[in-house]
This record gives structure tokens, C-alpha cells and sequence, in this order.
């Protein structure tokens, strides 16, 4: 499975990647651009300590409310931003609200997901724990967000929980190895495998 963190890097991220550091494990995390001019220490530490990093844009626009040419430069102009500040290109997108177009598929593997504990909208750690557990599958795509305290919180909870369940956490690009799958540009993952 991948755990994938949306929106950040913010105030909870930093304890975050001590949770996984301690737990002994990796993740993906859909950063915005615009978030990571703010605290690119804090991205870079996510690479350094083997986690992935993926494009969530530049200010997580609505695509069905601006036009190609701006959602074009919402995701080159994070891409931009992320490759400098991690030395790595992003591989990976997630369009803001899971809004795909063409101008999306154009720009890399698009990146969706198959759980989603809607931890933004309830900011209960047990609820947001007892969501991803009783949704798990092999190959999934789990969608949470770093920038909730609540979701941090639930964390160490959700990992000791997949891994009772025989799961391992890996990042996607782990995951597409892992599964003898190639990311494609052009295709939507909402799993992979399986
Ligand atoms: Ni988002």
C-alpha cells in the first residue's frame, strides 16, 4: 500500500516524519509549491529520509475554474519550485481535488487514490484510523492530509494497523516496482496492482 499525505508541507509535517522515521516508514507526499517555498527544509528532509515527493500544483486551484494555460503553469511552476528545492524532478501528480483534464493526463502519471478517510472534513483521529483500516486492500492508494494535527495523530495507529493486517507501506514509486507496473503518462492510478 502508499500512504500518500496531500497539501502540505505544514505545521504538523515535522512531526509526521518523526512518526514514520520511528515506524520504519515511507511515504508520499503531494506537496504544493507554494507551501514548500515555505518550509523546503522540511521537504528536503522528507527525501533524505526516503520518502517521495510528489506535485499537488503550485496553489491548489480548482481546474474547472481557470484555463488551460493557468492550470499548465499551476503544475509546471510547482514542478519547477519542487525540483529545485529537492534537486529530483517530481514525477508524479495529483490535480487539487482529483480534477482530471487533458491538460492533467499531459503532464505525468496522474496519481488519484482508492482510500479516502475524508480526514479534512472530520478531524478525529480514531475516526480517520478505523476509515483507512476498514477500507485497506492490496494495492491501494490511501489520500490523507499533513497539514491536520488529527490525521498526524492517527498515524501511528493506521501503520500498527496495516501491518497487524500483513500490509507493508512503500512509496509509489516502490509500489509500481513492487507490482511490475510502469507509471504512465496519459494514465490515472487510483491502485496499483491487483
Ligand atoms: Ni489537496
Amino acid at each position: 500500500m502508499a500512504l500518500t499525505f496531500d497539501d502540505g508541507p505544514g505545521i504538523a509535517t515535522e512531526r509526521l516524519l518523526d512518526i514514520l522515521r520511528d515506524k520504519g516508514t515511507k511515504a508520499t507526499f503531494f506537496v504544493l509549491g507554494s507551501m514548500a517555498e515555505r518550509r523546503p527544509d522540511v521537504v528536503q528532509r522528507a527525501v533524505a529520509e526516503g520518502h517521495e515527493i510528489g506535485n499537488h500544483t503550485m496553489n491548489h486551484k480548482n481546474f474547472n475554474q481557470i484555463d488551460s494555460g493557468a492550470i499548465n503553469w499551476e503544475i509546471w511552476h510547482s514542478a519547477e519550485v519542487l525540483g529545485g528545492i529537492t534537486g529530483v524532478g517530481v514525477k508524479y501528480l495529483r490535480p487539487p481535488y482529483g480534477i482530471v483534464n487533458g491538460v492533467v493526463k499531459a503532464a505525468g502519471p496522474v496519481i488519484l487514490w482508492s482510500v479516502d478517510p475524508r480526514d479534512w472534513r472530520d478531524r478525529d483521529a480514531s475516526v480517520v484510523r478505523q476509515r483507512v483500516l476498514g477500507a485497506a486492500h492490496d494495492g491501494a492508494i490511501v489520500l490523507m492530509h499533513d497539514i491536520y494535527g488529527s490525521t498526524v495523530d492517527a498515524v501511528p495507529g493506521i501503520i500498527d494497523g496495516l501491518r497487524a493486517g500483513g500490509y507493508t507501506m512503500v512509496t509509489l514509486s516502490e509500489l509500481f516496482a513492487n507490482k511490475g507496473w510502469e507509471p504512465i503518462t496519459g494514465n490515472v492510478y487510483t491502485k496499483i496492482g491487483g
